[in-house]
């Protein structure tokens, strides 16, 4: 139990490196588990749903070390099926082992992860589209049950091109006979990783990033090393803090092509962005002006960086429409940054943000990981102090937050505390 304390009014200056994609991470652990082989992932980010997919691991039977460099998996011991819900209920990420599972095993035994702080969070995707690969499916006690006597390859046409389903299909596939073709897949920077990783292994992919990816079924894969993509939306959170605090920073050690359409809101809302092959300049201060944001599966503008944008959009002139397309349940913050004097009204899925807000320092919680990050932006920006409970969330994602921002300038504490108040909710 822990929580923030900030005093804001300090522009953020220097450089910060960023950790590897957590989004990307824990599906290559998972994927670790269709290999009799040792993996090595190098760039691991060290933060509680990394140590949560270790457990998940575990509990199913491999070997993980976990280690300041590197996280070594060895999955070659005789593996369990099941994966128990105290471990799905701590991170729905968890389901991403049913592929690798069933494509291993034959089977999976999976608790239902139920619904979370930004929406119920549906897996009929991942569960139509694993049937279509000739898996059976059926629910008891709060468990999904899938089971074959072997996957073949087929034509997945996806509703909407989910990030987790796209990922279980394409490990499943990758150890199922013939050839599997996903229409309307995802097409994220963490997908490409995964289908690096994968190809690494042995695997037949190709199309990772379109729309369309082809996975042919080999016999077997074996151990790889890799290096995970680097975390666009910490990338993208850190920009907005140096907007924020009308600072000068460095982001380094990303990709600036996977954060194309936030970079060009940003320079529309006046925020000076200079791109490097492997990192960017980002200076505020000035005016701002109001822009509209609409979220949308990649390449549109990411449903992760919402929050700390709607942030910005507080402090610029003007009035700006923020509408979320992927969550249902994305605005839960906003009643938190309006007690520190944003004027936000929330109707359905639109937010409308009325800029011009001074903000002032208070006592806020963190409903969930990505809303969090956004109100520690919010302190920084606001006169006098703030504090931040609930931050066992940013834990979830974000690796040595606090630390970042100190060597950036920034003053933030974490204080422990035997406040009740400030335990942590499960889930999203
Ligand atoms: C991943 O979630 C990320 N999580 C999310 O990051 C991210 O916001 C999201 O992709 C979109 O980019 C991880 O990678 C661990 P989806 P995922 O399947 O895979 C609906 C963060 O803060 N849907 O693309 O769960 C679903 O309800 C997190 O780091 C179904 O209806 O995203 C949602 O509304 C939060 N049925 C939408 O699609 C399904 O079977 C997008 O979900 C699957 C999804």
């Amino acid at each position: 139990m822990a929580k923030y304390v900030i005093n804001g009014g300090f522009p953020l200056a220097g450089a910060v490196r960023i950790s590897g994609a957590k989004n990307s991470a824990l599906k290559l652990m998972a994927a670790s588990l269709m290999t009799t082989g040792k993996v090595t992932l190098h760039n691991v980010p060290l933060i509680k749903d990394v140590f949560t997919m270790a457990d998940v691991l575990r509990e199913i039977g491999a070997d993980v070390t976990i280690g300041p460099d590197s996280v070594e998996i060895d999955a070659s011991g005789e593996l369990s099926h099941t994966t128990p819900y105290e471990l799905v209920r701590k991170m729905r990420a968890s389901i991403t082992v049913m592929g690798p599972l069933l494509a291993r095993l034959h089977r999976a035994r999976v608790a239902m992860p139920g619904g979370c702080n930004i929406g119920p969070r549906q897996i009929n995707f991942h569960l139509s589209s694993l049937e279509k690969l000739g898996a059976r499916i059926h629910a008891d006690h709060g468990f999904i049950n899938v089971a074959t006597n072997g996957l073949t390859g087929d034509v997945i046409s996806l509703d909407y091109p989910s990030v987790g389903a796209t990922e279980n299909v394409m490990m499943a596939a990758c150890l199922a006979k013939g050839r599997t073709v996903i229409e309307s897949a995802a097409r994220e920077p963490e997908i490409i990783d995964l289908a690096k990783f994968l190809t690494s292994m042995g695997a037949n992919i190709s199309g990772a990033g379109s729309n369309t990816i082809v996975i042919e079924g080999v016999e077997e894969l074996g151990g790889a090393t890799h290096t995970v993509v680097p975390d666009r939306v910490e990338a993208g959170t850190f920009m907005v803090a140096a907007a924020v605090t009308e600072g000068d920073i460095e982001v380094e050690g990303i990709n600036p092509l996977h954060l194309e359409i936030f970079i060009s809101k940003l320079r529309a809302i006046g925020v000076d962005i200079k791109e490097f092959d492997h990192s960017v300049r980002c200076r505020g201060g000035g005016e701002y002006s109001s822009t509209d944001i609409s979220t949308l599966p990649h390449p549109g503008f990411p449903t992760d960086l919402q929050a700390p944008m709607i942030v910005l959009l507080s402090l610029a002139r003007g009035h700006s429409i923020v509408t979320e397309n992927v969550f249902e349940n994305r605005f839960g913050f906003v009643d938190e940054l309006n007690r520190l004097g944003a004027n936000v009204r929330v109707s359905g899925h639109h937010a409308v943000v009325h800029g011009g807000s001074r903000l002032e320092g208070t006592i806020v919680e963190a409903p969930d990981l990505r809303a969090g990050a956004a109100l520690v932006l919010a302190g920084m920006a606001a006169s006098g102090t703030t504090e931040i409970g609930h931050i066992g969330h940013i834990d979830r994602g974000y690796e040595n937050f606090e630390l970042k921002l100190q060597a950036l300038g920034a003053d933030i504490q974490r204080v422990e505390t035997s406040d009740r108040s400030h335990f942590i909710a499960p889930f999203n």
